[in-house]
């Protein structure tokens, strides 16, 4: 096969047949959690991906940060093989998993301490992140005086220190509560329109990944395919007032059909 063989150029983010079975090596039933999945993420945009529980979702974006390696196919960052965690690729789980025993400022510079970068350019990096994500005056506070969307904040700025090209984040606001939700998402559009990342974000919910995205996904249960591509065409910038648009519901309504279409049984 050609390195180059079916490279999309706009495509930053693409996984390419990726099938990934846990368990082969050892004993017990293998479980196939993903089957065939072919992605691209073009440069910029804002991908959502959505799918019943359980479908490979987590396991489909830790491939693609590369904690852990597909038993088939390939995950590929601007046309180079993902075989490790790189520091272009920021992730952010459902939990922050700060370290309770580092302070705002200390948890969000860990990437770069561990980069060797000197403490005085961590700080100076650190700063005006802390402010742009609403934690201004939070630098020296402790996880254990955190709120939980506080936390989420930490864990957002702790990926985007490095700067990464591509940003995956996996139901990353999904232990908040609505409204809380709701300020986050916004302010996360914020910070996407400033860095022009690449984003792909895992989501329960459909109506925020209607509102967030350019497109959505829809996976189907396990073994997690890709069943639909939906077009997002709501105009930006959006606005929560959206959420209750018509157009809205009815592109949402549209994954909706695809997740339920989707959800035949596996054989
Ligand atoms: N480390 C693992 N070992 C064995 N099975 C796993 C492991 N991680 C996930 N699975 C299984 O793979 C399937 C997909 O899991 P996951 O990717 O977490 O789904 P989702 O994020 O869509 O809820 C599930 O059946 C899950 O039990
Ligand atoms: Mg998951």
């Amino acid at each position: 096969m050609s390195t180059n063989g079916g490279h999309n150029p706009h495509s930053v983010l693409r996984a390419e047949r990726i099938g990934h079975s846990f368990g082969m090596n050892g004993s017990g039933h293998p479980v196939r959690a993903l089957q065939d999945v072919t992605l691209d993420v073009r440069r910029g945009a804002f991908v959502a991906l959505v799918g019943p529980s359980g479908c490979g979702k987590t396991t489909l974006l830790r491939l693609l940060a590369g904690l852990i390696r597909p038993t088939e196919g390939r995950a590929l960052l601007d046309g180079t093989p993902i075989t490790a965690p790189r520091r272009h690729i920021g992730v952010v789980f459902q939990q922050a998993n700060l370290m309770p025993w580092r302070n705002v400022l200390d948890n969000i510079t860990l990437p770069l301490e561990l980069a060797g970068v000197p403490p005085d350019e961590r700080r100076a990096r650190a700063m005006p992140l802390i402010a742009r994500i609403g934690l201004a005056g939070f630098a020296e506070a402790y996880p254990g005086e955190l709120s939980g969307g506080m936390a989420q904040r930490v864990a957002l700025a702790r990926a985007l220190i490095s700067r990464p090209e591509v940003l995956l984040l996996d139901e990353p606001f999904a232990a908040l509560d609505a409204l809380t939700r709701e300020r986050l998402i916004m302010d996360l559009l914020d910070v996407w329109k400033d860095t022009g990342q690449t984003i792909l974000m895992v989501t329960h919910n459909i109506n925020e990944a209607v509102l967030l995205a350019d497109e959505v996904l829809v996976m189907s249960p396990r073994p997690g395919r890709i069943v639909a591509r939906v077009p997002v065409t709501l105009p930006r910038p959006r606005a929560l007032e959206m959420l209750y648009s018509p157009e809205l519901g009815a592109l949402a309504g549209q994954v909706r059909t695809a997740i339920e279409s989707g959800s035949t049984p596996e054989q």
